[in-house]
């Protein structure tokens, strides 16, 4: 991330011949919690990411489908870009290779390539794989057929085709890749050198056996040929900002990529023929490029056909966003493969989180409360734990030096659950509650002085991981995530004097996986719940009086939220489908049984009490994400509303 003041970093593009599945979600995740970090770190931060819609894989899909491939690739492609603003992905554009400037932008650099003699017309005769859209070379095909990255039947192929001269740039590329090391992780830097060193052929770039791809620039007059798909995905990263348009400014200000982030098996294409292009039209070359692995499930590669494919909304509908991305960043060392498994994520959820994480926030604000009325007061940190602070800034300060650079992900939240562990010991041996027995006020300040402070930093650390989790700790911790805080906390300035605020538990411990339970039917899952209830209802309630704990209370999220729309539900005598602001970003369907009392149009920007975590459940065909809180009695029916007008989001407790 170095000292330079500006930060562009993108996420492949996404194929639109499949909805979106765990891998996706993965490298965009991750593109997200980078970026929130440079902005964090005060980085004028540009985060692209975008659709690849042009090809051949594109254009028989869609025939399948008996569409054409514009309207499939619209379709598919606003599945993507609802499901990254379903996951609060912080992207700055959405980039579709469909889009008019980047078809211009594309035709620009071939021009220019072709200009500077680096394009001649040939023929292609060979091995070519559909789902990969790559050229294969007979040495490399399994068993004589197969495509050696994703094992499906190559096609063999013999037409007119322009070739650009990828040969001209072997040792240009050795050079850079020798000496700048721009791939991470090292070894899959040295994997592609291997590859370079046993020599670049030069490389088809255009087809004319199918029509789905962008024209060859009009100057050439080649109406039949359409430019290769990799050729025109690649250019994305540039035509985002311009290149190719009339204004250049983003182009000349993000322009070179500090990080693409790709998986493993689109490296070759983005360390090996992407610089070569840029070498051709005379551009900066990107400063890394960052590859991941691959997830599979029990062992297996996900696919449609196995059924095995892990839809990542329904985890994090389950699981919860935040948990999700923790696990996805945690389980699995950057660059190597990762095994889907509910356990492993139910594991990470209840330690990682519950009783590292949550426990430490939910002891400090307990005794807080016990011995202070909540106030803590940092005034002695320095005098009782002076050694325990500086082991906590000796293992925070240089996280991003040694492992966010290299893209170790895991060891960066590894390292950050040291602090955890740090706390959670302190309070066990220093045992607050004896201090206050002995009458040492000032010590047992002192230690919860240095929770807090210790909680402020992992706050701040994590925000960028788990972007709710981070200001849910920061609001109990009275501290806006901003960068003048990360700064801060980083140089080890203490809190100021503050009144803790008591939030509920952060991660309720999961006693069973919530996947199956998702695809077991209604009236089953109803059942079982039912009986469940009236067992722990019977256990709790020792007094008769159906009494529950304030955990359980601080269990049910409530919100302040404002409907934006509401409408019938023409079928339903008592649904209405309302659209409700809760301050997400993104509004919320809740369809509410209030037909019976209220008028849709009387119900538009009135604010409301949300049930914010019920798991969404479908009625009457929508699905509804909260519900709305309300009174009854014999002369109907009224919604709670606040005293005086409170911001979408506010929490009600
Ligand atoms: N369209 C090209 C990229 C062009 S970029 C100029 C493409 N698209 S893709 O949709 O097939 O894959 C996009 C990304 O998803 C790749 O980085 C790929 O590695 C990643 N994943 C797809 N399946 C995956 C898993 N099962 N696990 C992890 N990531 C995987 O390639």
């Amino acid at each position: 991330m170095g000292e330079c003041k500006k930060y562009y970093l993108t996420t492949p593009i996404y194929y639109v011949n499949d909805v979106p599945h765990i891998g996706h979600a993965y490298t965009t995740i991750i593109a997200d919690t980078i970026a929130r970090y440079a902005r964090l770190k005060g980085l004028d931060t540009f985060f692209l990411t975008g659709t690849d819609e042009h090809g051949q894989k594109i254009e028989e899909s869609a025939k399948k489908r008996g569409k054409n491939p514009k309207e499939y690739a619209d379709e598919i492609s606003s599945k993507f870009r609802e499901l990254w603003d379903y996951f609060g992905i912080s992207y700055d554009k959405f980039i579709r290779t469909t889009d008019p400037e980047h078809i211009r932008g594309v035709q620009k650099a071939f021009l220019t390539m072709w200009e500077k003699g680096d394009i001649y017309k040939g023929v292609y005769e060979g091995y070519y794989c559909v789902s990969c859209e790559s050229f294969v070379a007979p040495s490399n095909l399994v068993n004589g057929e197969f495509c050696p990255e994703c094992g499906k039947p190559t096609r063999i192929i013999k037409e007119e085709s322009y070739f650009f001269r990828l040969s001209k740039y072997q040792d240009q590329i050795l050079k850079w890749l020798k000496e700048k090391k721009p791939i991470l992780p090292e070894s899959r830097g040295n994997e592609v050198i291997r590859f370079v060193e046993e020599g670049l052929k030069d490389l088809s770039i255009t087809r004319t056996t199918f029509d789905w791809g962008i024209k060859l620039p009009p100057e050439l007059n080649e109406p039949k040929h359409v430019i290769y798909v990799w050729l025109d995905a690649l250019f994305n990263y540039m035509t985002a900002l311009g290149y190719g348009s009339e204004d250049t400014t983003l182009l000349e200000k993000y322009w070179p990529a500090d990080l693409h982030i790709v998986g493993k098996d689109i490296l070759k294409f983005h360390a090996v023929y992407w610089p070569a292009f840029l070498m051709s039209i005379g551009y900066p070359l990107p400063k890394k490029i960052a590859a991941h692995g691959w997830w599979t499930r029990d062992g297996e590669k996900m696919s449609k056909s196995k059924g095995n494919v892990i839809d990542p909304r329904q985890v994090a509908d389950a699981y919860g966003l935040d948990n999700f991305r923790y696990f996805l960043m945690r389980e699995v060392p950057f660059g190597a493969d990762g095994d889907f498994s509910e356990r492993a994520l139910i594991g990470r959820i209840n330690n990682d989180l519950g009783n590292d994480l949550g426990n430490l926030l939910n002891r400090l604000i307990g005794m807080a409360y016990k011995y202070f009325d909540g106030e803590i007061d940092s005034s002695n940190v320095e005098k009782y734990y002076g050694e325990i602070w500086k082991e906590v800034l000796e293992i925070v300060q240089p996280l991003e030096e040694k492992y966010l650079h290299k893209m170790q992900l895991h060891r960066f939240l590894e390292e950050l659950w040291k602090v955890l562990r740090i706390g959670n010991r302190l309070i066990d041996s220093e045992k607050p509650w004896e201090l206050m027995k002995k009458g040492e006020k000032e010590k047992a300040m002192a230690l919860l002085g240095t929770i807090a402070n210790l909680l402020a930093v992992v706050a701040v650390n994590l925000y960028p991981f788990m972007p709710k989790t981070g200001e849910k700790l920061a609001e109990s911790l009275q501290l806006k995530i901003d960068t003048e805080n990360f700064k801060k906390r980083l140089e080890g300035e203490l809190l100021p004097k503050f009144k803790i605020q008591r939030i509920p538990p952060l991660f309720p411990r999961i006693e069973k996986p919530l996947l199956e339970e998702q695809t077991k039917p209604q009236s089953e899952k109803g059942e079982k719940k039912g009986k469940k209830g009236e067992k722990s209802a019977q256990k709790d309630d020792k007094s008769g009086a159906n009494l529950i704990s304030i955990d359980d209370f601080f269990k049910v999220q409530l919100k302040i939220g404002k409907i934006v729309v509401a409408e019938e539900i023409k079928k339903s005598k008592k649904l209405l489908r309302l659209e409700v602001d809760l301050g997400e970003g993104r509004n919320r369907q809740i369809v509410a049984g209030i037909k019976e009392w209220y008028k849709p149009e009387d119900l538009i920007g009135k604010l409301v009490v949300v049930v914010a975590n019920l798991k969404p459940a479908k009625l009457m065909g929508y699905k509804s994400e909260g519900m709305l809180l309300a009174g009854k009695d014999e002369n109907g029916l009224s919604l709670l509303t606040p005293d005086t007008p409170r911001k979408p989001g506010s929490p009600v407790s």
